[in-house]
C-alpha cells in the first residue's frame, strides 16, 4: 500500500519524505487553508518537496468551473492529482478532465455507490473517508471493503485511497482490506514505528553490546 501523508504542512511533509517512506500527498481546502499561504504557490512548494502525486482540491460547486479550475491546478506541476467532489458536478467535472488526460481524485465518498459512480467517470483515485463514517455510528472500513470487492468484480482501474484515517489500526485495517493508497496525518504515521519491545529490545542489545566492545564496529 502506498503512503500519502493527509497535510500541507511544510515542515511535516520535509520530515516524512526524509524517513523514505512516503510515496505522496493529499491536501484539502481546510489543511491549505490552515497554512495561510496562496493556494498555487504553496501546491507548487509541495511538489518540490514530495516525490509523488500531490492532490489539490478544486473548490467551485459547478461542473465547468470545476473543469477550468482543475486544469489549472494541472499546470501547476506533472505530479498534481486533482481533487473533486463527489456531487453531480464533479463527477461531470472527473468526466471531462478525465477525458482530457489529467488525474482526477474523487473525494468525500461516503457509499459503494458514489464509489461505482467515480470509477464509471474514470476517475484515477477514489477517496472514501474511514473516519468520518465511524464518527456517525458504521463502520468505515466497510466500504473500503466493499469498493475494493466491487473494483476487482469490474477490473476497474481507479486506485481506492483510504482517507481519513485516524489511527495506526485504521492504516493496517485499510491495506488488509486491499485499499493501494493510505492517507494519514504525520501524527498517525509517526505512531506506526512504534512498539514498546522494539525500544526495550534495542537498549538489551547496546547495553549486552557495550559490555563488550566500546565503539561501533564502522565507527570512525
Ligand atoms: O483529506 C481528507 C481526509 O483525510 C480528512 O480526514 O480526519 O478530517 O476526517 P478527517
Amino acid at each position: 500500500m502506498k503512503i500519502f501523508l493527509d497535510s500541507a504542512n511544510l515542515d511535516e511533509l520535509k520530515k516524512g519524505m526524509s524517513w523514505g517512506i512516503v510515496d505522496g500527498v493529499t491536501t484539502n481546502p481546510t489543511l491549505i487553508a490552515k497554512e495561510g499561504r496562496p493556494f498555487q504557490e504553496h501546491i507548487r512548494e509541495i511538489c518540490g518537496i514530495v516525490e509523488g502525486d500531490v492532490s489539490a482540491e478544486v473548490v467551485s460547486t459547478e461542473a465547468s468551473k470545476m473543469v477550468s479550475e482543475g486544469r489549472e491546478l494541472a499546470k501547476i506541476h506533472r505530479n498534481v492529482v486533482v481533487k473533486c467532489p463527489l456531487t453531480r458536478d464533479g463527477i461531470m467535472a472527473t468526466s471531462a478532465l478525465s477525458k482530457q488526460g489529467i488525474r482526477v481524485n474523487v473525494t468525500l465518498c461516503f457509499t459503494a455507490g458514489q464509489a461505482l459512480l467515480a470509477a464509471k467517470a474514470g476517475a484515477y483515485i477514489v477517496s472514501p473517508f474511514v473516519g468520518r463514517l465511524d464518527d456517525i455510528g458504521y463502520t468505515g472500513m466497510d466500504l473500503v471493503r466493499s469498493i475494493t470487492q466491487i473494483y476487482k468484480n469490474y477490473g476497474f482501474k481507479t486506485q481506492i485511497l483510504a482517507a481519513s484515517l485516524r489511527s495506526p489500526t485504521h492504516v493496517i485495517d485499510a491495506a488488509l482490506a486491499g485499499a493501494q493508497i493510505g492517507t494519514m496525518p504525520f501524527k498517525v504515521l509517526d505512531m506506526l514505528f512504534n512498539h514498546p519491545l522494539t525500544d526495550r529490545g534495542l537498549d538489551q542489545f547496546l547495553k549486552d553490546w557495550a559490555k563488550v566492545f566500546q565503539e561501533a564496529p564502522v565507527a570512525g
